[in-house]
């Protein structure tokens, strides 16, 4: 135990700064990329509130402050993500914008693929539509 805390996932992501610079990276591919189309349309036309929620939530999921929860409590994401229907497709675009803005951060190579590895288990769980 150190009281600098550096393993926390939030520190090898570079702490604030960078995880800002992660979801700006996510968001902005979503919004340019056709190969996230669909999910992009499930959005609203301004993203500001979608990067800072989905900020402040990956704080307290990678160790850091608990920025989401402080402010709106538990974030059941699974129910929040139930007016959006979640199959494969949907799961999958997530994951190309997420894994592009991983891969082009400047973060060690085994905090990337840990990360995707993590970021893939929690957009598989919120697939909630069977598939055709
Ligand atoms: C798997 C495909 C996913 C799709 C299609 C999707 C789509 C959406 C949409 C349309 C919203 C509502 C707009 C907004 O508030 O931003 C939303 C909210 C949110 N998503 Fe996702 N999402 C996915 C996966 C994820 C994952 C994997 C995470 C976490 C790592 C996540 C975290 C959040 C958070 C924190 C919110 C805000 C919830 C709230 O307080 O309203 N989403 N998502």
């Amino acid at each position: 135990m150190n009281d600098l805390n550096l393993n926390s996932l939030y520190d090898l992501i570079g702490g604030e700064a960078k995880l800002r610079a992660l979801v700006d990276r996510f968001y902005d591919l979503m919004d340019s990329s056709p190969e996230a189309k669909d999910i992009r349309a499930y959005h609203a036309r301004s993203l500001t509130q979608s990067r800072e929620k989905l900020f402040m939530f990956l704080s307290g999921w990678s160790g850091g402050p608990s920025l989401y929860i402080e402010k709106y409590g538990h974030p059941r994401l699974r129910m929040r993500h139930n007016p959006f229907a979640i199959g494969e497709r949907e799961r999958d675009q997530w994951l190309w914008c997420m894994n592009k803005a991983v891969e082009e951060s400047d973060m060690l190579p085994a905090v990337k693929e840990h990360l995707k590895t993590r970021f893939y288990e929690v957009a598989d769980f919120m697939r909630n539509k069977a598939e055709e």
